[in-house]
Order: C-alpha cells, then structure tokens, then sequence
C-alpha cells in the first residue's frame, strides 16, 4: 500500500515536470577509499543529503583508480552506467566521443564556472565545447614527503638534487633505515618515474617525451639517465615493497619505518587523517628539479533516464564547485581548490607551496599534466609507457633496453 502510494507521488512528480518529490539520486562511482580521501568524499556526501539529495555510494578500491575504470567500463557496456563518475584527463573526452556523457553546460553556465576556473583546468573540462565534467581540485604528483624525526636523526636535509637523494637514501641505508617507502604497483612505479623524468630531464623534456611522445626524446640520453635513477631508486626500497597500496607506504613514513616517499599530495590527506602536523611530524617538499605535474579530480555525469537522475547530477555538479565544498573537501584530501577565488588561509604550508609553485610554473610554461595520473595521454598510450617502467622496475633490465622498449611501445599504441 505505501509503496503504491509512493510510485503515485513520484509519478505525478514526473508528470508535473518536478523532481522535487522523488528527491535528487546520484550513484557514484569513485576510488577513494583511503582514510584521508573517506574523509574527504563524505564531505561531499553530506552536502548532497543536505540538500535532499540521496547518495548511494559506488566506492571501487585501487589508488589510482584503475580497478574503478575497469568497473566503469562493465557497467557502462551493460547498459547500467552509474550517474556520477570520478574521471580526470583525457579519459572524459574518451568517453564523450563513446556518447555517453551528459552535458552540464546548463550548471557550469548558471554558476559561472568559466569565470572561477583556471583556463587550464576548464580545458580539460570541457567536450566540443560543451562542459562535460566538473573539477573537483588540483593535486600535486610531483612530491616528496618525509619523516621530521628520521631525516633529524640522521643529519638529512630535504634532497633539492637527486644526487643530494642518492646520497641521503646511502646514508640511511648504512643506518639501517628503508630510503624509500614504495608500493610496487604500476601507477606507483610510474608516479616516481614521471616525478624522475622531469627532475632529470627539465620541464621541456617532460613535454617531449611524455606530452608530445617525442621519438628522439624517447630514445635520448636524458631517457637513459632517467631509468638509470629509476634502477636506483629499486636499490631504496624494501623487500616487501611488490603489491603494497599507497597508503600503507604513506603510513610506513609516519611510523618510522621509512624515510621518505614520493607520491602526490593525497598523502599528505593521509598524514592529516592520522592526526600528523606539517613541518613537525612530516616534511613536504618539490621532487628535485623545476615544474609542476598538476593532476586534478573531476566528475563526469554519465547519460541516465529519470528526472531524480538528473537533478542529482545538476546538484552534484553544483555542490562540487561552489567554493564551501571546494575549501572544506581540499583542506582534507591534501589538494588545493581548483577555484581561483577561494581563500587559503586555513590551508598549510604544503597546499601553500602548492599554490604558490602552481602559479610560478604556469607563468614560467612549466605547469605540466601528469602522465602517471592520466592528464597528459590518452589510456593505450600512457598503459604502454606504464608497462615498460614497470618492467624495469621489476627486472634487472638495463636502461638502454628499457629506453628501446619504451620507444617500440609507444610507437605501436596510436
Ligand atoms: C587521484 C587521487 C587519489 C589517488 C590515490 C589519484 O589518481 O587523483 O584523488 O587520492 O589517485 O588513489
């Protein structure tokens, strides 16, 4: 009986053009499942309840998110996409071209979004021309965070050089305490490779080679110098390092365990949720060497019948950019906001710097997407790339084979 009466409501709701009644539905789809990005996504949970909005939650674990993209993919071919998917990059104008996205130029254009966005960022927000996703934040990848206590002990400064990290990572080593805090899944290995790649070869050869997939920057010396730190960096970690999730790498670093790891400032999210302060229990810094690998958040609305449907996603896509979200959500999952016209002056030292240096690069034409996170290269090339440094990670290829796979690789992606 109260169901009928229910299905009665909601029908004339749809009937009367309103979906006031059914309330705003979205299904989301995303890969923050961590301690710091639960924190973080539930503040966008409760804004979505709070105004009258029901959330059913799609959480795919995998940092990175490459098991979400796997789910994404099964749902959208059965014909069941969800309403809402965390989706960054080049991947948003992939699944645009398939026809699957909604449109949400009516929202961006309602709350000006044109206005309060970086042209960078809204770039890669947009799909023909239409908005296509809604842009939840800027993350740094190129970070390198470290433990207070462990660098103190062991007289070490923050590495400004990769020789200055090489000689650090010896010292602890002779110490006894684990350089490098790493989890050997790909995207990992590829995090440290790219934050490599751009210390070792500069802004413009991180533009040629893993932005414009540049065959003589592929093949170069600076190529084989950077794998050649990469068989390094295999020397810094620990044995158990093969299959570990990000986070419990971050957490190796705030117990103690391990000196330093680089990853981008979602660890910091981690630091935070676990009660750590900035500059005292952890230090933040730059990976050695000029630029900014910026990697940003966003969701894309997938197409879906129903009015209820679609009043979720125009809520959702609302809330994510108006600039209490914005604050709130970043001052948890260790990013800045992607609006330019938020205040921080709560955030720390780190989200400062990261603003800060975001700026800089930009002005300098060193603010560069990151390959590792999807922003720079569509998925078959940027999986090819992958496949090779994990290779060599993993392997005792020398870097001269490593640099002739990656080129062939590459290549044989288009
Ligand atoms: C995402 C972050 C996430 C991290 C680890 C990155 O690709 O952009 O939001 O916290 O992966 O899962």
């Amino acid at each position: 009986m109260k169901r009928f009466a229910f299905a009665t409501v909601s029908t004339l709701a749809v009937v009367a053009g309103s979906s006031v009644l059914a309330g705003p539905q979205a299904e989301v789809l995303h890969w923050w499942t961590s301690g710091g990005e639960a924190k973080s996504v539930a503040v966008l949970q409760e804004e979505f309840a709070s105004n009258g909005g029901t959330w059913t939650d799609m959480p795919v674990a995998g940092g990175g998110g490459d098991a979400a993209m796997t789910a994404l993919r099964a749902r959208v071919l059965s014909g069941n996409a969800p309403t809402a998917v965390q989706l960054k990059g080049p991947a948003i104008q992939e699944w645009y071209e398939e026809g699957v996205l909604a449109d949400i130029s009516s929202v961006a254009e309602a709350e000006g979004w044109a206005d309060v966005l970086p042209a960078s960022i809204a770039g890669h927000m947009m799909c023909e021309g239409a908005w296509c996703a809604a842009p939840v934040n800027v993350h740094r990848v190129d970070w390198i965070w470290a433990n207070a206590d462990i660098l103190a002990a062991n007289g070490i400064e923050m590495p400004t050089t990769w020789d200055e990290f090489n000689a650090a990572a010896v010292k602890l080593m002779d110490a006894g305490v684990i350089p490098l805090a790493h989890g050997g899944q790909s995207w990992q290995d590829a995090t440290v490779f790219e934050a490599v790649l751009l210390g070792i070869g500069g802004p413009e050869f991180y533009q040629k080679a893993l932005v414009d997939l540049d065959p003589e920057a592929l093949t170069s010396d600076t190529m084989v110098q950077v794998f050649d730190q990469m068989r390094l960096m295999r020397g810094y970690v620990d044995e158990n390092f093969s299959g570990r999730d990000w986070n419990l790498a971050t957490a190796m670093v705030m117990n103690g365990e391990a000196a330093f790891q680089i990853m981008g400032d979602w660890a910091k999210g981690e630091f935070l949720a676990a009660g750590k302060t900035p500059s005292e229990d952890f230090l933040c810094a730059s990976t050695p060497g000029d630029g900014y690998l910026y990697n940003v958040d966003s969701f894309a609305m997938f197409d879906v019948d129903g009015e209820d449907k679609k009043a979720g996603q125009d809520l959702l896509a609302k809330l994510i950019v108006a600039p209490n979200f914005q604050k709130v959500f970043n001052l948890n999952k260790g990013s800045i906001p992607a609006r330019t016209d938020v205040a921080l002056d709560d955030f720390d030292i780190c989200a400062n710097l990261s603003a800060e240096e975001m700026g800089s690069t930009s002005a300098a034409g060193s603010l560069l997407p990151s390959y590792a996170h999807g922003m720079a290269l569509r998925g078959s090339q940027s999986g090819a790339i992958t496949d090779v440094v994990t290779a060599h990670f993993n392997s005792d290829m020398s870097s001269a084979d490593a640099v002739q796979q990656l080129a062939d690789a590459v290549a044989n992606s288009y």
